[in-house]
């Protein structure tokens, strides 16, 4: 496929929400491999194995538990949480070779990461957290949409902001959005991209005017901390003109609201959109709890359709066309560059690469 991202192996990837893993089985396709998720009833922790039974290849997610074993819905052959196989119908003997692949999973912050590469390089201190997705005090509605575009082409998305005026205007987007510079930071050892836009006096979009009850102009801030390759955090504060909020948003007038993305590649051509919004002012409130999914569910639709028609039309392109960059794309080429990165240190194998 032509202008495709390369996928980075040997990194974490958020798989699912913890809410999302249970005692059904979910199949769920990371940098083009197919696990299985689950929650052991032994110790409620969640399980990811490869979704291929060694037998003929049936899906696992397609069959069934028997306690905390996948009993393959084909012909019934049975592995432990480890990817064991315990069971093969019609004989004693397991063949030793019977076994499928178990990727390191870690919980955390309501997200179920799954490790893709070399798994004795796997190391949970460098997930990145997402605190707010599971702390008393915020409420967060959130969603997941698969989309049929490369994943490159979200990271690119949600590294430059100013297209909220044009794509989600009536939403969050308002002219100062696009007219206001941005300032960019990269941490390209760490892998993480800061992008910041300051609105000093700036018309306040629905989303936020008709949840806070804000009526006039607004200071507007986004703080976008990238942590290649897969989490995404806008850091949004909103206070009244002239009240400015406070760096740690404890302002009493001010509204601090975190906006999460993580950016799963799914395979070649599609991604997984997860996305949250946790807010810790009106936390009762359960009209502006559903104002505000309904809400950015249209604003990711809106860029879901925006990133299938780009795909659709880049598909057609003859390769060697030109791009044009300019500052507001200073965020995404530094993605696009550690993402490169990431990808070439992830296919060197046996190599501890952060
Ligand atoms: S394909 Fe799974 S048991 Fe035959
Ligand atoms: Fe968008």
């Amino acid at each position: 496929m032509p202008h495709a991202t390369a996928f980075a192996r040997n990194q974490w990837y958020v798989a699912a929400y913890s809410q999302e893993v249970g005692r059904e089985l979910l199949g769920r396709t990371i940098l083009g491999e197919p696990l299985v998720l689950y929650r052991a009833e032994e110790d409620g922790a969640p399980v990811a194995l490869h979704d291929r039974c060694v037998h003929r290849r049936y899906p696992l997610s397609e069959s069934g538990l028997d306690g905390d074993r996948i009993v393959c819905g084909y012909h019934g052959f049975t592995y432990d949480r480890s990817g064991t196989c315990v069971y093969v119908p019609g004989q004693k003997r397991v063949p030793r070779t019977a076994r499928v692949a178990s990727y390191p999973v870690l919980e955390q912050d309501s997200l179920v990461w799954v490790w893709i590469g070399d798994a004795a390089l796997a190391d949970p201190g460098t997930v990145p957290r997402a605190r707010h997705l599971d702390s008393p005090g915020w409420v967060t509605v959130r969603g997941m949409e698969p989309i049929d575009a490369d994943y490159g082409l979200l990271v690119d998305n949600l590294l430059d902001l100013s297209h909220e005026t044009y794509l989600h205007g009536g939403y969050i987007g308002t002219p100062e959005v696009a007219e206001t510079p941005i300032t960019t930071e990269v941490d390209e050892g760490a892998g993480i991209v800061r992008v910041s836009r300051r609105m000093e006096d700036a018309e306040c979009p629905p989303f936020y005017a008709r949840s806070t009850g804000i009526t006039g102009r607004i200071t507007r801030r986004q703080d976008i901390e990238y942590h290649a390759p897969c989490l995404y955090l806008l850091h949004s504060r909103i206070a009244p003109t002239g009240v400015a909020p406070a760096p740690d948003g404890s302002d009493p007038h001010g509204f601090r609201t975190e906006i999460t993305y993580a950016i799963t590649p799914a395979s070649d051509g599609r991604v997984y959109d997860f996305w949250a919004v946790s807010r810790d002012w009106a936390t009762d409130d359960a009209e502006v709890t559903e104002f505000l999914r309904a809400n950015n569910h249209t604003v990711v639709m809106q860029d879901v359709d925006a990133l299938r028609l780009l795909q659709r039309t880049l598909d057609t392109e003859r390769t060697g066309y030109q791009e044009l960059s300019i500052n507001i794309d200073t965020g995404g080429l530094a993605a696009r560059r550690i993402l490169t990165r990431l990808a070439e240190e992830g296919d060197k194998p046996q190599e501890r690469v952060r």
